[in-house]
């Protein structure tokens, strides 16, 4: 039986959140492996809606949900989330979450220092949550981070707490933003301890024992291919690798047991936060499409910068991201516009490139190559069939295919979880 990874194939927010949800109603156990609460999916099921950030999908549809050691765990907001989902019905305990004992904690000085930072570059912030997933990430590859294990060593906790603070305090001190006490920092996590340790466990035991009895893991993947801290738009990117391939090592699992993976794309492209967007319209269609397609960050809460869709970012994303099957989402927000476009490329110097290159000058500098595409009058909204599309949205849908060398596996034509069309079962590959 195939496990199944879903990742973001743009810059976020393609609506992974229903994909899903829908695929983790045919799933075993929903394991979240990178990034943090800087993450932020909606979740309408029946008359409720969830927003989960650092919860998986799965919980709500009562699969076991697992949070793997390569997302940066920020205690405080997971308890926070932990109660609100609890508020609105939903059982969370440790028979239904798991997380891994050597996942690496947020801390509120990381936050503090993501901020800070963020100040000080002016005109060229890059736009983060605010959230510390930087100075979390950095810490860990630094070998200083705190983990969820060191919870339960309170002598373990003062010592690295030291370390932490001296790098810390100094920058902090650096960039003109108030120091943390040590004593107040300890006195927190000890507090928090008893509340996260039961849920702590060796989860890479439990991942091998689902695959070797044959469970259905759904991995479901945060932010997306641009925004991975190697092959995204560097700089402007999160500080985690996006890419499939980080379900294996940030679960601790091995490569092969990822499975089929599938990419989630909007039928045209938004981007939060600052950074190259090729394709970004500034005019009443750029606005047309953020109103339809209520534009704003669940996280965040900003408008989101909306434009065309970029098939040759998508076909860049679903190479390095290893990508076998793209599901497209709101293509209803493309309804009724007489003529769309699509980027094939970019224009750079004078130059035709059918990628976009790492050079921040480049990327800053690439005018999109566009093919146009007449539009469909028709309503998508909720359609069901291959069917019911208009033969231009399938037109449409046929040129993207061709453009990103990818097969559409499955289309996601309203928020509602049955407003989906399936071309073919990911499970099943
Ligand atoms: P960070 O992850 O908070 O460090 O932010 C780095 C960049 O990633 C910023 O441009 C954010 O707007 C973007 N980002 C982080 N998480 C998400 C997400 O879940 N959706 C869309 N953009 C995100």
């Amino acid at each position: 039986m195939a496990n199944v990874a879903v990742i973001g194939a743009q810059w976020g927010d393609e609506g992974k959140g229903k994909v899903v949800d829908w695929l983790a109603s045919r799933a075993d156990i929903v394991v979240r492996f990178q990034g943090g609460h800087n993450a932020g999916h909606t979740l309408v099921v029946g008359n409720q809606t969830y927003k989960l950030s650092l919860l998986p999908s799965g919980l709500v549809r009562g699969k076991l949900g697992i949070i793997g050691n390569g997302v940066v765990i920020d205690p405080k907001a997971l308890l926070e989330e932990i109660a609100r989902v609890r508020a609105q019905g939903l059982a969370v305990d440790p028979g239904n979450l798991r997380i891994a004992e050597n996942a690496p904690l947020i801390l509120p000085v990381h936050a503090a220092l993501d901020r800070a930072r963020e100040n000080a570059r002016g005109a060229r912030r890059i736009g983060t949550t605010g959230r510390g997933i930087g100075p979390a990430y950095e810490d860990k590859v630094a070998r200083r981070a705190i983990r969820v294990c060191d919870l339960a060593e309170p002598d373990t906790l003062d010592a690295k707490l030291d370390e932490l603070l001296m790098h810390h305090n100094a920058l902090l001190a650096g960039l003109g933003a108030e120091p943390f006490e040590k004593a107040a920092l300890l006195a927190e996590l000890l507090a928090l301890a008893p509340q996260i340790l039961p849920f702590a466990e060796p989860v890479w035991q439990r991942l091998d024992e689902a695959r070797r009895t044959g469970r259905r893991i759904l991995f479901e993947g945060a932010q997306a291919v641009m925004l991975d801290v190697d092959h995204g738009t560097y700089p402007f990117v999160t500080s985690s690798n996006t890419v499939a391939a980080t379900a294996a090592a940030g679960s601790g699992i091995g490569p092969s047991a990822v499975g089929f993976v599938l990419g989630i794309a909007k039928a045209y492209a938004t981007r939060v936060g600052a950074g190259p967007f090729p394709t970004e319209l500034h005019d009443e269609t750029g606005m047309l499409l953020g109103d339809r397609g209520k534009e704003f960050g669940t996280v965040t809460g900003r408008r989101r910068r909306c434009g065309w869709f970029d098939a040759a970012l998508v076909r860049q994303a679903v190479k390095v991201g290893g990508i076998q099957g793209l599901a497209l989402t709101k293509l209803d927000v493309l309804d009724g516009l007489a003529e769309l476009r699509i980027g094939v490329g970019y224009r750079i110097g004078g130059e035709i490139f059918r990628h976009l290159p790492a050079a921040p000058g480049a990327q800053a500098a690439a005018e999109p190559v566009y093919e146009t595409m007449e539009g469909w009058c028709e309503s998508t909204r909720g359609a069901r069939s291959w069917g019911e599309l208009p033969a231009q949205a399938i037109k449409y849908i046929r040129r993207i295919e061709e453009l990103i060398e990818t097969p559409v596996t499955l289309l996601s034509t309203s928020p509602e979880r049955d407003d989906t069309i399936l071309m073919r079962d990911p499970f099943e590959d």
